[in-house]
């Protein structure tokens, strides 16, 4: 598995040191608040679990799952819900916890979809970044790091479902897309 990482982007250490800073931030901004925090799945959902080890207020966890890219890299555009949440938002502080913002078209879908449920506020916070590729007005409120325009795998990034589990960030070899 890990031969057909070309380089790692992020280590392991760096990615705990990160968590654990953005872990504190939203502590310290969620002060006496009892946040939803919603995972994107399938790819945030070790973010969300190491993130919120590191949050010493009180939260509650609910998880989304929308199609993005299936077995392709490029965001299709077409966003559909597959696993809405089980909470009701209404009146609630919603953290929308990603993995990665590309294009940013999934999640200004699914923020403007909840913003309509009459919520108390809502932030994205996500792992990575990849600006350059944004095709909206979208930006993360708390991003853990800005990478390059490259397919990125592990930490819960998959390229057709497999390297999630691949503990740092790495960049897949161009061999393994073309098959
Ligand atoms: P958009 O383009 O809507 O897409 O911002 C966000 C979703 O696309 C997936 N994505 C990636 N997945 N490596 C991955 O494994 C990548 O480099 C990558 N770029 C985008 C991801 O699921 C994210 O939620
Ligand atoms: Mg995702």
């Amino acid at each position: 598995m890990e031969n057909d990482i070309k380089e790692i982007l992020i280590t392991k250490e760096e990615i705990e040191a990160k968590v654990k800073e953005l872990g504190e931030t939203l502590s310290k901004e969620y002060q006496g608040k009892t946040p939803l925090m919603v995972c994107i799945l399938k790819g945030a959902v070790l973010f969300m679990a190491d993130l919120v080890r590191n949050m010493d207020i009180e939260v509650e966890m609910d998880f989304m799952a929308v199609s993005s890219y299936g077995k392709s890299t490029e965001s299709s555009g077409v966003v559909r819900i597959l696993k809405d949440l089980d909470t009701t938002v209404e009146g609630r502080d919603i953290i929308i916890v990603e993995d990665i913002i590309d294009s940013g078209l999934t999640l200004s879908y699914l923020v403007e979809m909840l913003k309509g449920r009459n919520l108390n506020s809502i932030k994205i916070v996500t792992l990575l970044d990849k600006p350059h590729r944004r095709k909206v007005d979208l930006k993360p409120d708390l991003s853990g790091f800005t990478i390059p325009d490259e397919f990125v795998v592990g930490y819960g990034l998959d390229y057709a479902e497999k390297y999630r589990n691949i503990p740092y960030i790495g960049v897949l070899k161009p061999e393994v897309y073309s098959g």
